[in-house]
């Protein structure tokens, strides 16, 4: 029997989570209101909430999972990318459980461990397929041929979808994280009313900078003809964004999924919590006779479960890491 201690401590949510041979039994997932009045994560302050959350975190998850401390065979922890100050926390916990209990020590690169919730449940995908990463940071193409042998095909060249869906929000004055908040307004507009570009970037790679630029003259046009134009219009502004968003993104996920013929295709990371894009692949899917895969809503934004069972396939490895690991901000695929 093999069970893992998982923890997350990446951004502004401290997780834990314990998985007994691949199973998720705990998932305790801490979030930080704190940052919402900011209108964004500050590091210092997500760094301070870790370190005040994660002990607690911890306790739930193995009380949650009906185990003791004793029963851990092994600790797993996000190792980057990052806020460099909130994967410190993480790895010094992780780090000093494993010491004090003697037990080998995962580190795991949370992108991928985005893409490996995909095996928590059933049905899973088969290697090679293909998956959308999309969240607050990263927005990647990524051909998945094993565990832990990942190609990145396209990436985003500046904004990532999930700070496409963030930065719009901010010009339509909805508070921070606005990505769930577009979809909401989304799901009562017409995705048609308004206009909107999409870049011309030749192969897998993506741009949303000039999305985001041409959403603002929008707005800031309209506003001198309607000064009620945000109150009036909100759903259909958020639908016609969010429409722009997932075609920009589908339409690279079919371009990838013609180059390499492969069929099984996934969608993970925050933004793969949103409703017009899991809809929409799911009708893609259909018309190319793919499966698809998409996680459960609390397998798309950042928690341990994921991190654990990453761990759990590099511990049947032992893929372990020494005491003297360090995280790191940037880490690819
Ligand atoms: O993966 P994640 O939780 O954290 C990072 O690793 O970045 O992703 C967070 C991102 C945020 O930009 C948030 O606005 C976005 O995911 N997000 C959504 C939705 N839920 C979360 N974006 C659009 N629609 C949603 N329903
Ligand atoms: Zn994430």
């Amino acid at each position: 029997m093999a069970v893992i201690l998982g923890i997350e401590s990446s951004c502004d949510e401290t997780s834990a989570s314990i998985c007994i041979d691949g199973e998720i039994r705990s998932n305790i997932i801490a979030s930080q209101a704190i940052h919402a009045k900011y209108g964004g994560v500050v590091p210092e302050l997500a760094s301070r909430a870790h370190q005040q959350n994660i002990i607690p975190t911890v306790d739930q998850a193995i009380q949650q999972a009906k185990i003791t401390k004793n029963d851990i065979d092994a600790v797993a922890f996000t190792r980057g990318p990052g806020l460099l100050g909130s994967l410190l926390v993480g790895t010094s916990f992780a780090k000093a459980f494993a010491l004090a209990r003697q037990l080998p020590l995962i580190e795991v690169n949370h992108m991928q461990a985005h893409i490996l919730a995909h095996f928590i449940d059933e049905p899973k995908p088969d290697f090679p397929f293909l998956c959308l990463t999309v969240s607050g940071g990263h927005t990647q193409i990524v051909l998945v041929k094993d565990y832990f042998d990942m190609e990145l095909l396209g990436e985003t060249l500046d904004d990532a979808a999930g700070e496409a869906f963030d930065k719009t929000a901010k010009i339509l004055n909805l508070p921070y994280p606005g990505g769930p908040l577009i979809d909401k307004h989304a799901q009562l507009g017409n995705r048609l009313a308004f206009q909107l570009p999409e870049p011309q970037i030749p192969d897998l790679n993506f741009s949303f900078s000039g999305l985001k630029t041409a959403i603002l003259y929008m707005v800031q046009g309209k506003l001198k003809e309607n000064p009620d134009f945000l109150k009036d219009n909100i759903d259909d502004i958020c639908a016609s964004v969010q429409y722009r968003i997932v075609t920009i993104l589908l339409n690279k996920l079919k371009q990838a999924a013609k180059q390499t013929g492969v069929k099984d295709i996934a969608i993970a990371g925050g933004v793969s919590a949103n409703s017009g894009l899991r809809q929409a692949l799911m009708e893609m899917g259909e018309r190319h006779a793919w499966r698809v895969f998409i996680p459960k809503f609390e397998y798309c934004t950042d928690n341990a479960a994921m991190i654990a069972i990453a761990g759990y396939h590099k511990f049947r490895r032992g893929d372990f890491v020494g005491q003297d690991v360090a995280p790191l901000a940037r880490m690819h695929v």
